[in-house]
């Protein structure tokens, strides 16, 4: 490896951003500012990925995460998108739990000083009912922030002797609440695409993610998934749907990855590739500022796919 390779390296694995990178970032690092080379392609990609995720929209949009597989990197996928989105559009953002069981968004995000959930959100939504009364701040009771990720959570039941289940009415309550206070909306969904709460995200979506690691059974319950969506007569489906693809390991099974990117990239609108971060495997709170360099930068391309979906 030369120097300049191993600096460039170096600035990268660091994720120092783009003004310093490679010899044009240097080179405008050590003369102040006075040397200003041109940007180089990976420079250019990283800004016009960054304003994708910028852009405008002309209303809340909402982006669910489906696949019916347990491990699929559903939630790990949403904290990924909420960091992402929060960070580089600096807010505005929510990840809501929206699994009909006891999901893992609360346990992977940020803790809070209070434990309440979408459960006692639904049993204090006359407190909202108001719209001229009531305040995002209010909010604050029932989701948690994310801190420097500067997006917030709101997780799905947490008491262990409820047996209630999320109706599809009490989705298109809570979404409507959320649609008023945020302007991106990135619902986590469970397994069972019957239950009314599943069918209800994926009916208010404008944008689906199929989420799924390189693993044959991971990636075959996705596409039933869409088979099973393309028969219930959704419209458009490869218009409003994309996929992301991790790698289950720091070792890949390349055939399968391009064999899955393959037959997606016929389903969805494009696949998005994101690398094995061992920080993600503990299941526990996701250590945002420990992702790795391509991790992130990867993430950051996923969302601006999503982005430029919507
Ligand atoms: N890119 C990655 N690198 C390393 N580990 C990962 C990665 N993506 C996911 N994981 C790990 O894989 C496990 C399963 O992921 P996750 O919980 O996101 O799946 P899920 O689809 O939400 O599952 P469920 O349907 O059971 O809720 C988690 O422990 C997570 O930390
Ligand atoms: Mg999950």
């Amino acid at each position: 490896m030369t120097a300049t390779d191993f600096l460039d390296r170096r600035d990268a694995e660091a994720d120092l951003g783009p003004a310093t990178w490679g010899w044009r970032g240097r080179a405008r690092r050590w003369s102040g500012g006075l040397i200003k080379p041109k940007m180089g392609a990976r420079e250019t990609a990283y800004h016009e990925d960054r304003q994708l995720i910028q852009k405008d929209f002309d209303g809340p949009r909402t982006i669910a995460f489906i696949n019916p597989k347990g491990g699929a990197a559903k939630t790990t996928s949403v904290l990924a998108a909420g960091y992402t989105f929060g960070t580089v559009r600096g807010g505005g953002v929510v990840a809501w739990d929206n699994n009909e069981t006891r999901g893992t968004l609360g346990i992977r995000g940020a803790r809070s000083a209070h434990r309440n959930t979408t459960r006692e959100l639904l049993e204090d939504l006359g407190r909202f009912k108001d719209v001229y009364q009531s305040r995002i701040g209010d909010l604050g009771a029932f989701v948690r922030s994310q801190g420097d990720a500067h997006f917030d959570v709101l997780a799905s039941d947490e008491r262990p002797d409820v047996t209630g289940v999320i109706h599809a009415k009490d989705f298109v309550e809570v979404h409507q609440l959320l649609e008023r206070f945020y302007r991106v909306i990135l619902v986590d969904t469970g397994n069972n695409m019957r239950a009314e709460n599943w069918l209800a995200a994926a009916e208010a979506a404008d944008l689906l993610v199929v989420t799924s690691t390189v693993r044959e059974d991971t990636g075959y319950s996705g596409l039933w998934m869409l088979d099973a969506l393309q028969d219930a007569g959704y419209a458009n489906l490869k218009y409003k749907t994309v996929t992301v693809l991790s790698d289950p390991s720091d070792k890949v099974d390349t055939r399968l990855a391009q064999d899955l990117t393959q037959v997606y990239e016929q389903r969805t609108r494009g696949v998005y590739r994101v690398p094995y971060d061992p920080v993600l495997v503990a299941g526990s709170v996701v250590p945002y500022h420990q992702l790795s360099a391509e991790t992130r930068r990867s993430w950051l391309r996923a969302c601006a796919g999503m982005a430029a979906a919507l």
